[in-house]
């Protein structure tokens, strides 16, 4: 097999409680990689939305720069069309979906024999080009699809999977407002270093519900966990009408709310049962609005599949 095309979901990282570990596969957007092997150099192509917005350098573009890891030694190239179906510097894990996409579709190009854990690790890698860092939340989502967990140990990743209750459903708002090019970086720079003990009480206890109404099938608990003491206090002041937006969310219904990711998109938690996640998108775009902020909003269920090969599409 010389060339291979795979696809990858966008995620949500974090669902408040959960930085760094939790993540959520969606439906939304997808991002879809053609790899090549050559004999050459790693070459990046890339179409599709806002194109123009993602480096093409093997060194920052995330995919690439997995590639160029993973490739060391191996004595062949790559080339990458890369095909951006998610919409970059929202938090919607777009930079994660490209390095998931990349090294699952080495792994089964060369033949690796890489376990799923392993792949996790070696896309986790790509996030050092994007965000300074390697984090594996994003990634996991978009590998296995579903609700993900993520531990991180001596070097190792340990990821775990759950299926999303079937009436989960979930709203997004996504401000049009400048961010930094180093986006995820930055929101990441302007975190403490170090928490209060009630924070970390209160964010385990969250995470703890979280993990729980994943496994109840409970929208309601998923909702209540999504309190979160350690990112969103601070990254809140990125986002303008944060708190209007939230407001707007949970009196529509929502069951929770919190940042998507590094942000700026705002997800809210929605039992179909209960709410429309329509309403919830847009009582979210309204009050974006009513703020000044260009916004776009949609709906979407979570993604059951993470990233796999597709075959003439
Ligand atoms: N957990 C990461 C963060 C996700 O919040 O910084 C962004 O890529």
């Amino acid at each position: 097999m010389q060339s291979i095309k795979i696809r990858s979901p966008c995620s949500s990282a974090n669902l408040g409680s959960g930085f760094d570990s939790f993540g959520l596969a969606l439906e939304a957007f997808y991002d879809t990689i053609t790899l090549e092997l050559t004999d050459g150099e790693i070459k990046i192509e890339v179409t599709g939305i806002e194109a123009e917005r993602v480096p093409k350098s093997p060194d920052r573009n995330t995919a690439g720069f997995v590639a160029k890891r993973l490739l060391e030694k191996k004595g062949v190239g790559v080339k990458i069309h890369l095909y951006k179906g998610i919409p970059s510097g929202m938090g919607l894990g777009s930079s994660g979906a490209s390095a998931a996409a990349c090294a699952y579709g080495l792994n089964e190009l060369l033949n690796l024999g890489l376990s799923r854990n392993e792949i996790i690790k070696w896309a986790a890698l790509g996030e050092i080009a994007a965000a300074g860092v390697a984090h594996a939340d994003n990634v996991a989502a978009s590998i296995l699809g579903g609700f993900t967990i993520v531990r991180t140990c001596n070097d190792l990743i340990d990821a775990v999977r759950l299926n999303p209750p079937p009436n989960l459903r979930i709203a997004l708002a996504m401000p049009i407002i400048k961010t930094s090019e180093n986006k995820t970086a930055t929101a990441r720079s302007i975190l403490p270093r170090s928490i209060p003990l009630k924070s970390a009480v209160l964010n385990i206890q969250n995470a703890a519900y979280i993990v729980a109404g994943f496994h109840l099938g409970d929208i309601e608990m998923i909702g209540r966990g999504m309190m979160d003491a350690i990112a969103e206090p601070f990254r809140k002041k990125l986002i303008p009408c944060y708190e209007a937006v939230k407001k707007a969310a949970l009196d529509a219904g929502a069951a929770g709310v919190t940042i998507s990711g590094a942000g700026p998109a705002v997800i809210a938690v929605v039992d179909s049962m209960r709410t429309s996640a329509g309403d919830v998108a847009k009582a979210m775009a309204e009050a974006f609005r009513d703020g000044g902020v260009e916004c776009r909003a949609c709906c979407s269920k979570p993604s059951l599949k993470g990233t796999e090969r597709i075959v003439n599409r």
